[in-house]
């Protein structure tokens, strides 16, 4: 974030987007494409930019975007996501997207990177040498950036002073959540202890929590090999309930507002079903007694900044449970840093 943010303290700066703020005022879409956890931090962006910017967002596999000759609107921006910047079918669909006319804009960790290179224009993570296989600080950095665009798009639009200060501010407070959070690791170990003996996982969430859910069931089966999926919670009904049993605990996020209500029903129904229940739920839940089996508590936070804090009990969770069962956490089996093959 340092760095990045205008002098009256509003909204978002970024020095190499390469193009003007009346020309991406005027676009009308965006369509945003990445593999794997990258394409988790684009999903929790697509939620962002449509809630504060209200600017249509749309998501794809590059895997799949590369080939499906998706018809796109004339005022589309497109986005990459690319930790490394070398991911073969991130740069396939980059490359399809500029054959067709589009500008391309790549968030990219990598300096140098070949999809730095090639885009029009873009944001560097710089978040330094991400070693371990599994994406954690490219993660969370890829989910700021996020944060950011919407509020820079959002400030382009409908977002009033004021709102933009506040959300700046949130993000500026980002940091102490996760140091919060951070200083829990200890009780996120006690959990692992308990859990790694289990196969099978499911992770829920709803709206911007949703990715974080598919991002948390990715790293666990990454790194430890246990069997996870992530879900809508709500979804969970239309058949992964089949798999609720003692033997498959569920992990759901909780957050106060609107969908409280709904989350502790999905919690119920895996309770009625035998299955054990995580709960990663901010400070002000109260959920009914006895409903979650372990409980991790998070702050309260501004909706931009929620995904990212909500993110760290996961990636610590899945990292204890992968060093319970002496797995290789650098380096998981079977998978590379970045994949430049097809
Ligand atoms: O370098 P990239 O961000 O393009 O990599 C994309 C995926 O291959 C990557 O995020 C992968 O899913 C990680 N192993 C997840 O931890």
């Amino acid at each position: 974030m340092r760095g990045r943010f205008s002098e009256d303290g509003s909204t978002a700066n970024f020095g190499g987007l390469n193009i003007s703020p009346a020309e991406f005022r005027s676009m009308d879409r965006f369509m945003f494409c990445a593999c794997g956890t990258a394409l988790h931090a684009c999903m929790v962006t697509e939620h962002l930019i449509e809630r504060f910017a209200r600017v249509p967002v749309e998501c794809d596999y590059a895997s799949e975007f590369r080939y499906r000759n998706m018809p796109l609107f004339s005022n589309t921006l497109f986005f990459v996501m690319s930790q490394s910047g070398e991911t073969i079918d991130t740069l396939a669909a980059m490359r399809e997207a500029k054959r067709k006319g589009y500008k391309v804009l790549a968030v990219n960790n990598v300096v140098g990177s070949t999809i730095a290179r090639e885009a029009d224009g873009g944001i560097y993570q710089h978040v330094g040498p991400e070693i371990g296989v599994a994406s954690t600080k490219a993660f969370t950095s890829q989910l700021i950036i996020g944060a950011m665009l919407a509020l820079y798009i959002a400030r382009m639009r409908d977002m009033s002073f004021s709102d933009g200060v506040q959300f700046v501010q949130a993000l500026k407070g980002a940091p102490d959540h996760v140091r919060a959070v951070l200083k829990q690791a200890d009780h996120i170990k006690g959990i692992a202890k308990r859990y790694a003996k289990y196969r099978d996982m499911l992770f829920l969430g709803r709206l911007s929590l949703f990715p974080i859910a598919l991002e948390g069931a990715l790293k666990l089966k990454e790194i430890s090999y246990i069997h996870a999926e992530g879900y809508p919670a709500a979804e969970m009904k239309h058949g992964p309930i089949a798999l609720i049993c003692e033997d498959c605990p569920a992990l759901f996020f909780v957050s106060s507002g609107e969908m409280f209500h709904k989350v502790v029903n999905s919690m119920q129904e895996i309770k009625a079903r035998k299955g054990k229940v995580i709960a990663i739920a901010t400070e002000s839940c109260e959920l009914p007694e006895g409903l979650a089996d372990e409980l991790i508590t998070i702050p309260e936070c501004h909706e931009a900044v929620l995904p990212i804090v909500a993110t760290i009990p996961v990636q610590l969770l899945s990292y204890y449970i992968a060093v319970e069962l002496e797995r290789d956490v650098d380096k998981p089996r079977n998978l590379a840093k970045s994949v430049t093959v097809e």
